[in-house]
């Protein structure tokens, strides 16, 4: 019997007498009559969750690294957590100053930050920014000299660590666009150009070796690389980044915080540092990615004799360009019957133009499952919406929020208007 494993939904979710599926005990009809397909619903209590878990695991400060999924309606609940938020461009910081998200307790990100978006992070207050080349450090003197204002800086380093993971998302290597190397002495020149400009203000270092991380070996790992800069200059702040790793697949399971925690705790703590430092960590994905389902109708059944069936939704690689550019598996199930036996192979694919455009190459689902049907796949929070596109001119689905409190809009479908509002009719 193959049925959807309950571990890659949500806390919300259940099923009813027929099997229905429910999340908060509103049925996943009710979304689709609401609000249409395709769509993502988020259980925000299943975020907050996570949030509270992540917080309590250790002595340490999280970050939510927004890329993973950013709404000004996820930022206000934030908000009201003791969590900083990494932006990692222009567009993520307008994001968080038009949710009045604090700027002190912002992380500025990114391997070639502009003139403009360095200058909008000081007047905003940003409490610390991550420099990553030797042209932003001066740059960013340069702007900080013009404003009077003193920025706390994270010098990104690079620990050398492969972490297993997909090559695209794999940052903490030496052959890196990430980072000053701290094996090539480039860290160290960099912290000294930091610690000598009169401009800025080194707090500490960065380090992030990839996404999806499973192996916790790895980030022993990269506290052992990070050690010689640890103790040479005792930064204040030591942001080991983020990436621990969710379960997409039935037979995967997520990482966890604990142990995650106890990780790396247990890697600093055995360097027996003789001061005092802060740590923080930047989970996107663990935050987010299982807490959201996406919604889709299936439009075309086309069986293709002695081959396969392929069975077409409403949406595609533009809302979930994930398994098009990673290769990424996810599962589907069919939401008016959750426990059923997903006895049959359909290739599911979108409604782009493009024979790649895939998102899951051997689902299953029920026999059952006709033209109509509202199928869903689950753990979409992450990487999904974010990285939404318009291909095709198709506009990006709306996203909701749920909670025991009901449901509500948190991003608004966009519409042919929208997608006509950048064009010159002139
Ligand atoms: N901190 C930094 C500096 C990062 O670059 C990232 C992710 C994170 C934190 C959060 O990593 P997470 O905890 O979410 O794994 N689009 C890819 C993932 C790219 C991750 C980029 N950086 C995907 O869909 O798998």
């Amino acid at each position: 019997m193959n049925q959807l494993s309950r571990h890659l939904l949500p806390l919300g979710a259940s099923s009813d007498d027929e099997g229905r599926l429910k999340l908060h005990n509103v049925d996943f009809e009710e979304f689709v009559e609401v609000y249409g397909t395709p769509l993502f619903v988020y259980d925000t209590d299943d975020i907050e969750d996570k949030v509270r878990r992540l917080i309590a695991a250790a002595n340490w400060r999280v970050a939510y690294a927004s890329k993973a999924f950013l709404s000004v309606a996820l930022l206000k609940i934030l908000m009201q957590y003791d969590i900083l938020l990494d932006v990692a461009s222009g567009g993520e910081l307008a994001v968080a100053k038009a949710a009045k998200f604090p700027g002190s307790r912002l992380i500025f990100h990114g391997n070639n930050k502009s003139s403009v978006e360095l200058t909008d992070a000081l007047t905003y207050g940003v409490g610390l920014i991550v420099v990553d080349s030797f042209d932003e450090i001066s740059r960013l003197s340069e702007i900080a000299k013009v404003q009077g204002a003193l920025p706390r800086l994270l010098v990104r380093v690079t620990p050398g660590v492969e972490a297993h993971t997909h090559e695209y998302i794999m940052t903490g290597q030496e052959d890196s666009k990430f980072g000053f190397s701290v094996a090539s002495g480039a860290a160290k020149a960099a912290i000294e150009a930091v610690i000598d400009d009169a401009n800025l203000e080194f707090a500490g270092i960065h380090a992030h070796i990839g996404s999806q991380i499973f192996l916790l070996e790895s980030y022993r790992k990269e506290v052992e690389a990070l050690a010689l800069l640890l103790r040479t200059y005792r930064p204040e702040v030591i942001n080991l980044g983020g990436g621990i790793g969710v379960a997409y697949l039935n037979d995967e399971e997520s990482g966890d915080f604990e142990r995650w925690a106890r990780t790396l705790t247990k890697s600093i703590d055995e360097l027996n540092l003789d001061y005092s430092y802060q740590v923080i960590v930047e989970p996107g994905r663990a935050i987010v990615a299982s807490s959201a389902l996406t919604f889709y109708t299936v439009g075309t059944l086309k069986e293709i004799e002695g081959i396969r069936t392929y069975l077409a939704v409403d949406g595609g690689m533009s809302d979930n360009p994930r398994p098009v550019i990673y290769d990424s598996g996810y599962e589907a199930f069919l939401p008016r019957d959750l426990g059923a036996d997903r006895d049959r192979n359909f290739r599911i694919v979108g409604k782009h133009c493009e024979s790649g455009d895939v998102i899951i190459k051997d689902a299953y689902l029920p026999g059952s499952t006709s033209v109509g049907d509202v199928i869903a796949t689950p753990v979409t929070g992450a990487y999904g919406y974010s990285m939404a596109s318009n291909y095709n001119r198709v506009p990006r689905p709306p996203v909701v929020f749920v909670n025991s409190n009901g449901h509500r809009l948190a991003i608004r479908g966009e519409t042919y208007d929208d997608l006509l509002r950048l064009e010159n009719f002139d």
